[in-house]
């Protein structure tokens, strides 16, 4: 059996103030031409860019049902290749990209895990997404460590070859692109009582180290008069950066440990998994916090509106009971993933004009 050597350690000169540095003020790092070029963190997006995703998302669903309009977006982008480089597990942000990467055309390579490529000879992160870069148009990041997409392409934008790089969730805290597609399908879900402006929306579960109800909060800055409620046992309550951003903001949130009473108040209730693999010692983080699952009893007293969703995978949060009824959005928000993704990919390349509207 060969050895796994130490990864090299680099110093970036600039990387540590960059990183430690106001989030406005990284925004331009990551544009090209005036338009965004990386896809790092939520806080990039504003509401004409939200709004112009999902009406996009909504074209490509309707293109892609018949066989000459899957045709036409399978040629947009058959000239470019893609990387998946997953290295923390991940089935539906996997599944959802290299899908929508085969919808438009994209040729996709992959790396799930470091045990088989040159990382184990001590190659360092950054050398080996630049090597990536060497082959490919984009590079789409999993990762467990917080940053690491955002210092990839960082680096990769200093080069003479930089790629878009796409934040496909970084450690505990975010995960861009499923904040996009939870507020595609929140859109979606309300399009008939005036979308999500003006909504009420609970957050329920490990609001301290989900990173999807960390993404997804800073997106609630592009919403008129929203109301969060942050349900939460005590040990797992959101962090006080994303309770300062809201305050800045004057977005109104309330904190709870009592989900029962939330639940007829709330137009979207958004469960959360107890994010054990990020604890010390996640055999020892037994309690499955029963009094923050969605039991099947739990549907006759929330709104007739109400929308129930999860990023997913879930434990024992939601009742498979409840899968049955037309508010269970989840199943429906993990295949929003690969439209949305493919409107951003096709964004990111400039191809969405030629996705064409008589197909609406
Ligand atoms: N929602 C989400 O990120 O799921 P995966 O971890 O399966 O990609």
């Amino acid at each position: 059996m060969s050895a796994i050597v130490e990864p090299t350690c680099q110093i970036y000169e600039g990387w540590e103030e960059f990183y430690h540095g106001d989030t406005d003020d990284k925004k331009d790092c990551f544009l090209a031409e005036g338009k965004l070029f990386d896809i790092i963190f939520a806080q990039q997006f504003n509401r004409p860019f939200l709004d112009y995703i999902c009406n996009l998302a909504n074209q490509i669903r309707r293109m892609a049902k018949t066989k000459m309009g899957s045709q036409k977006l399978r040629s947009l982008l058959a000239h470019k290749r893609a990387m998946l480089y997953f290295v923390q597990p991940s089935t539906r942000t996997f599944l959802s990209f290299q899908n929508a990467c085969h919808i438009l055309g994209l040729k996709v390579s992959e790396t799930r895990e470091t045990s088989t490529s040159s990382e184990v000879k001590g190659e360092s992160q950054e050398d080996t997404i630049r090597t990536f870069a060497s082959y490919v148009n984009l590079i789409i990041v999993r990762h467990p460590e917080a940053g690491f997409a955002e210092k990839t392409a960082w680096v990769l934008n200093q080069t003479d070859r930089p790629v878009p790089v796409i934040n496909g969730g970084s450690g505990p805290d975010q995960h861009p692109t499923q904040a996009m597609l939870d507020i595609y399908t929140l859109e979606r879900s309300f399009k008939h009582i005036g979308g999500l402006d003006g909504k009420k929306i609970a957050m329920v579960g490990d609001l301290k180290r989900g990173r999807t109800v960390r993404s997804l909060s800073y997106l609630m800055k592009n919403y008129r008069d929203v109301t969060l409620y942050f349900v939460s046992p005590q040990i797992f309550r959101m962090k006080d950066d994303i309770k300062a951003f809201l305050n800045k903001h004057g977005i109104k949130f309330y904190e709870s440990d009592d989900f029962r009473s939330i639940m007829p108040e709330a137009d979207a209730i958004y469960m959360t998994r107890i994010q054990q693999e990020y604890a010390d010692d996640p055999s020892g983080e037994i309690d499955a916090y029963p009094d923050f699952h969605f039991k099947k009893e739990h549907l006759g007293i929330i709104k007739p509106h109400c929308t129930i969703m999860h990023p997913l995978p879930r434990r024992y949060e939601i009742d498979v009971a409840v899968d049955k009824d037309p508010r269970a959005a989840y199943w429906r928000q993990e295949r929003n993933g690969m439209w949305l993704r493919a409107a951003l990919i096709a964004y990111i390349f400039g191809v969405e004009k030629e996705i064409g509207t008589e197909f609406l």
